[in-house]
């Protein structure tokens, strides 16, 4: 009786090293928070004007232990508590992705718990189901981070189709290189956030790509290139520039892009939900803008807290019960995939 009482609940231990964070969480049934500790590396980074990656890993293997132990005791838990070990094993940089998974097979095998790898991008998703708590599929989703723009239908958990992609950069890669090409420094997302609020966003007409083929794909490099080519130009014509009007207007190009594509999305596809994800969407502006967006087409808006949008392991201990629940669970075999495509779970059927 109190064996079966014991498991009414699933407690995931999850862990995330992909990129420059350090992280690891313990969720309850996959949409409660007991713990979220993020150790991360920014000011280290921040040096070289961007994410190194063996310096990431080095710094990973440094902290990950004082991570999960802290994850572990904030939750008032140990590892006989735990149902499952859920890990990032891709996309992300190998280096990074091996500490965590290493360490993850380490524990699940210490303590005999079942093992899951989880994709991070289904992670990032994720993170809304602990936010919204009634939130199911399906569901249109923007998924908006530093490696990533897509527009992915959630059509069950685990199942998801792709409607649209970048063909080149990011969005919260076009933030970066723009920051850093206005001397702001990385990471460029939150510090062009915070200089739009000083700057006209209609100052300088920056072009909204749109591709005459596969109108739902995104294409963030010919805005970069706008943006580096005024600067040039004000350069070399000794005009000073107005570097808040930049970001604003340059964020604005983005959002603009952004909003429109994904209502276009939603409404051909006939979606009453729609969520953002990842770290464009902690995005002051773009909150606001969707939100707005959203209303006019009576569509539900969901999004994530700012701190549950950037790199976290709560949002894989979402994505590692859903995972777990659908029995999958991982071998002694599991590495890192540095591009992991979404929804591969499901293929494979482990
Ligand atoms: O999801 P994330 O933490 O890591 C990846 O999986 O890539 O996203 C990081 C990206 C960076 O490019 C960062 O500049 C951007 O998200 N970002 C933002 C904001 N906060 C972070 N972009 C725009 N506005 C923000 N407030
Ligand atoms: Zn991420």
């Amino acid at each position: 009786m109190m064996e079966i009482e014991k498991k009414q609940d699933v407690i995931i231990l999850a862990i995330e090293s992909s990129c420059d964070e350090t992280a690891a969480a313990v969720v309850r049934n996959g949409r409660e928070v007991l713990s979220n500790i993020i150790s991360s590396q920014i000011e280290l980074h921040k040096l070289f004007g961007g994410v190194v990656p063996e310096i990431a890993s080095r710094k990973h293997i440094e902290k990950i232990n004082q991570v999960i132990d802290e994850a572990l005791s904030e939750a008032k838990m140990t590892l006989d508590d735990i149902d499952a070990i859920a890990v990032t094993y891709g996309p992300g940089l190998v280096g990074a992705l091996l500490v965590g998974v290493a360490q993850a097979k380490a524990l699940a095998f210490a303590s005999g718990k079942p093992l899951v790898g989880v994709h991070h991008i289904e992670g990032h998703i994720s993170a809304n189901y602990i936010e919204h708590k009634d939130l199911e599929p399906p569901f249109l989703c923007l998924v908006a981070s530093g490696g990533h723009s897509h527009l992915v239908m959630v059509k069950d958990y685990g199942h998801y189709e792709i409607i649209g992609r970048t063909r080149d950069d990011a969005a919260g890669e076009a933030f970066d290189k723009v920051a850093r090409a206005i001397g702001l420094g990385y990471p460029g997302g939150p510090k062009i956030d915070r200089l739009s609020k000083e700057g006209n966003p209609h100052a300088i007409e920056f072009p909204r790509a749109r591709i005459a083929d596969a109108p739902d794909d995104f294409s963030f490099s010919g805005l970069k290139s706008a943006v580096l080519n005024y600067l040039n130009h004000c350069e070399m014509k000794g005009t000073e520039v107005n570097k808040a009007d930049v970001a604003a207007s340059f964020q604005e190009a983005v959002i603009d892009v952004l909003t429109t594509h994904s209502m276009e999305v939603a409404n051909r596809y006939g979606v009453k939900k729609f969520a953002i994800a990842g770290g464009v969407a902690s995005n002051s502006s773009l909150r606001t803008r969707m939100a707005q967006a959203c209303q006019n087409n009576k569509i539900e808006f969901f999004y994530p807290s700012p701190v549950l949008c950037t790199d976290n392991a709560a949002m894989i201990g979402a994505a590692g019960y859903y995972d777990y629940m659908r029995g999958i669970r991982d071998g002694w075999d599991l590495n890192a995939i540095p591009n992991l495509k979404i929804g591969t779970r499901n293929e494979i059927g482990r």
